[in-house]
């Protein structure tokens, strides 16, 4: 595999999942494949898990790891072709690119929506701008659009803890003070896509994803009747997609709480707001599969980048080098 950018790079989930839980029973069985490799992860944007997550999953491999903070500690990245740049930014990613890929063999980036300009962020112009300039592989930790090591952690929570031939599964919005991305949304609805389970999608008018994602989707604008008999719901804020980028509802209706979620296993990305997003008695229970998704975001990372790094020649001989 050259890039994991998207839910699009998997080629088989349901035998991606089984390799993750392989993997899990016997995290350092591939410790000599990173051996003399290096990851490097830029983050333009805050995180916790996916930046020790992915660290664990690259010291499972034997890979070295450099971290940086992009954002706080790069210089202003330009990314138009042709740009004058005489003012505020001062490296273009055609340099950037290729300078971090000869100081490492695959490059992991966290590059999230601006939330006000949608054209840029639909152009996923850091991600695809490391894609088209590095030249080494590139890992999606969360882009403009899309969260696929997520996705993949929560379908292998999915499948840890599912007993039923076809589950129903809800992906429901939350109240958020603040506008956040839809990058977990739409990989976790591209993630059910691939799945054999009876999925629901729920969220006020106003909420509505992009329809190129949840096209096929069902969508149920009344939040209790599609929680009703749901073996799994997934809670997540995202602000509007249609009126881009802005916050439409605030007040706590939309909150989970233990009656709505029923019998239901609860699941989250993290971090999450108690008590605006979900009340603490969910967080709280034994029906939450908040821990042990954070937990499979390491098995994802790992699986990813044992994927990327199989192909590649001992010797440092990377097979997808450009030009
Ligand atoms: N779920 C997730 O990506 O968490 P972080 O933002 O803390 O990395």
């Amino acid at each position: 595999m050259k890039n994991y950018l998207s839910i699009h790079d998997i080629d088989n989930l349901t035998e991606w999942v089984k390799e993750a839980k392989s993997l899990k029973e016997n995290p350092l069985a591939d410790k000599s494949l990173g051996k003399e490799k290096t990851i490097c992860l830029l983050f333009f944007n805050n995180s916790l898990r996916t930046r020790l997550s992915t660290q664990k999953a690259a010291m499972n491999l034997g890979m070295e790891v450099m971290v940086m903070n992009f954002g706080s500690e790069g210089w202003q990245l330009e990314f138009e072709d042709g740009a004058v740049m005489d003012q505020g930014k001062s490296e273009h990613i055609k340099e950037a690119a290729r300078v971090v890929s000869q100081f490492c063999d695959i490059v992991a980036i966290r590059a999230f929506a601006s939330l006000t300009d949608k054209e840029k962020d639909e152009a996923e112009i850091v991600l695809d701008g490391f894609a088209k300039y590095a030249s080494v592989p590139v890992v999606n930790m969360e882009s403009s659009v899309g969260h696929p090591l997520q996705a993949l952690a929560d379908a292998i929570t999915i499948e840890e803890k599912n007993v039923l031939q076809k589950p129903k599964v809800v992906l429901s919005w939350a109240p958020h003070p603040k506008a956040l991305p839809h990058a977990v949304a739409n990989s976790f609805v591209q993630m059910m896509q691939l799945q054999d389970a009876d999925f629901v999608i729920t969220h006020p008018k106003g909420y509505e994803l992009n329809p190129n994602i949840t096209r096929g989707c069902t969508i149920e604008y009344d939040q209790k009747k599609a929680c009703e008999n749901a073996d799994f719901i997934y809670v997540k804020n995202w602000s509007s997609y249609s009126d881009y980028g802005k916050v439409l509802k605030k007040d706590k209706d939309w909150m989970m709480t233990q009656k709505k979620l029923g019998k239901a296993k609860f699941m989250h990305c993290l971090p999450v707001r108690r008590n605006v997003v979900v009340a603490d008695d969910v967080l709280d229970s034994d029906q939450s599969l908040v821990i042990e998704q954070a937990n499979n975001r390491t098995y994802a990372a790992q699986l990813v980048l044992k994927k990327i790094l199989s192909p590649l020649s001992p010797k440092g001989g990377i097979i997808n080098k450009i030009g």
